[in-house]
């Protein structure tokens, strides 16, 4: 969800109007995927790398988490989105770590849309933390082991990557898990990617041929794709 403080900026505001606005504009894509039978949603909302911004940008973006989980989580839970926080949350405040945990036991039994907002989230930290887990236990390395440990591990892969901001990179995002997804990068700043947009973003996709290692000839002969599930 890229953009945010260049939105603000163009308008003069602070940065933070910035990211308010940006929690308007995921409210309607949560309810956009919703609507649309979409089973998962990830965002990236806070980076590993996040914390080198200035202390009032960090404090803020802490300060607008809190007090959105609280004005969004009655509605959520009503829309049967289920919410799960990824990333490392030890070194997250204490108030900030109870509010991830009442928002995610408040929807633990929905089922509609599972919800993944990866906050003090990167790549790296998942492929390390997941690797260390094999590596505590005694584990052997493998591509299954390592699928299973990952903070991720209890949703499949995503189809769609969707990037705002008009910037070309991952960033550290979902570096595993996006070995096959589509890529599409959007020149909206995140505040303005609006339905249609998204909407545009799905079309794109579902025009791409997705073959998985496999040639053209092969997916039209036998009619179905077979996605690459590590074993
Ligand atoms: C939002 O966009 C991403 C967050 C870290 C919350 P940015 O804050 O990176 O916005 P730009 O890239 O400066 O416009
Ligand atoms: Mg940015």
């Amino acid at each position: 969800m890229d953009g945010n403080g260049r939105w603000a900026t163009k308008r003069f505001l602070p940065r933070v109007a910035g990211h308010k606005q940006g929690v308007d504009a995921l409210r309607s894509c949560v309810q956009a995927c919703i609507d649309r039978g979409i089973a998962i949603l990830t965002v990236f909302a806070f980076s590993s790398e996040n914390w080198n911004r200035p202390v009032e940008e960090v404090s803020g973006l802490m300060d607008l988490l809190v007090l959105s989980l609280s004005r969004e989580v009655p509605r959520l839970k009503a829309n049967g989105v289920r919410l799960h926080f990824v990333g490392n949350r030890q070194q997250l405040s204490q108030k900030v770590q109870g509010s991830l945990q009442q928002a995610e036991a408040a929807t633990a039994d929905n089922q509609k849309l599972v919800f993944n907002v990866c906050f003090n989230y990167g790549g790296r930290w998942d492929i390390a933390q997941a690797a260390q887990q094999l590596v505590s236990s005694g584990q052997v390395i493998t591509e299954a082991a390592l699928d299973r440990a990952m903070a991720l591990s209890h949703v499949p892969d995503p189809d769609l990557l969707i990037r705002t901001g008009g910037e070309l990179r991952i960033s550290n995002f979902l570096l595993w898990q996006a070995a096959y997804s589509e890529l599409h990068f959007s020149d909206k700043l995140w505040p303005d990617f609006d339905v249609a947009a998204l909407d545009e973003a799905i079309a794109v996709f579902r025009s791409r041929e997705r073959r998985f290692g496999q040639t053209s000839a092969q997916l039209n002969s036998s009619g179905h794709l077979h996605p690459v599930k590590v074993a």
